[in-house]
């Protein structure tokens, strides 16, 4: 079986600095015989985490909007890329909504103690960071890799590795960088193959 993989833009700009690096990373996963799902989080409809704890004793979550099918998409998949620009010295606010919505995911694993991802498949399962800056500043990736590793023990989906490029106000166009995107290609397609590797070996 191939890998799913499920890449996340945190940008509402397609065909943007950000999603130039996530199209390269989807070629590299591709290459490496992944199966890829593109979301682009700003246009999914979907409310932030109104705290009505549903999710305390259910495996879902109350509200009816756009995050319903990722609650099961998200126990499938084998591997995780977010691409996302600073803003505001953090992950985007769309995005940052949609990782506070598994909380459902967190109540799972750590109110009632059973991770909805077996132990084996967690031990597969790789997330790939890809972020951009404009600022040039040194901290300009703390907060967003601070939520980065949050978010990706909460989904059991073990932080891999990351592509980060700050100063892209002085840059402008990242094709101008071809080292960067040939990094965000090569990090995906090596994160995807040890994926493959891991399932292969699955009995
Ligand atoms: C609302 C907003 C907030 C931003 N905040 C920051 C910031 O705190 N630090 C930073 O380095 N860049 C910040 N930026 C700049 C973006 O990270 C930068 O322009 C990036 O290249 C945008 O990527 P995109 O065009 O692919 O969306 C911000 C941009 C926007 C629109």
């Amino acid at each position: 079986m191939p890998p799913k993989i499920i890449a996340l833009l945190g940008s509402p700009r397609v065909g943007g600095n950000t999603d130039k690096l996530l199209e390269q990373a989807i070629l590299g996963a591709t290459k490496a015989g992944a199966e890829v799902r593109k979301v682009v989080v700003p246009f999914l409809k979907f409310r932030p985490c109104m705290e009505i704890l549903h999710c305390v004793d259910h495996e879902t979550c109350k509200l009816q909007d756009d995050m319903l099918p990722f609650y099961d998409e998200f126990r499938e998949m084998d591997g995780l890329i977010v691409a996302a620009p600073v803003m505001t010295m953090g992950i985007p606010g769309a995005l940052k909504s949609f990782m506070d919505r598994f909380q459902v995911y967190y109540m799972a694993k750590y109110e009632r103690h059973r991770s909805f991802i077996p132990k084996e498949h967690q031990k597969i399962r790789k997330t790939l960071f890809i972020s951009i800056g404009g600022m040039n500043i040194e901290n300009d990736f703390e907060g967003s890799k601070l939520t980065m590793h949050a978010f990706c023990d909460i989904i059991d989906c073990p932080y891999w590795g990351e592509v980060l490029q700050n100063d892209m106000d002085t840059i402008k166009d990242i094709a101008t960088r071809p080292e960067v995107m040939q990094a965000a290609h090569d990090k995906a397609f090596a994160m995807c193959s040890l994926i493959k590797e891991g399932l292969d070996r699955q009995p």
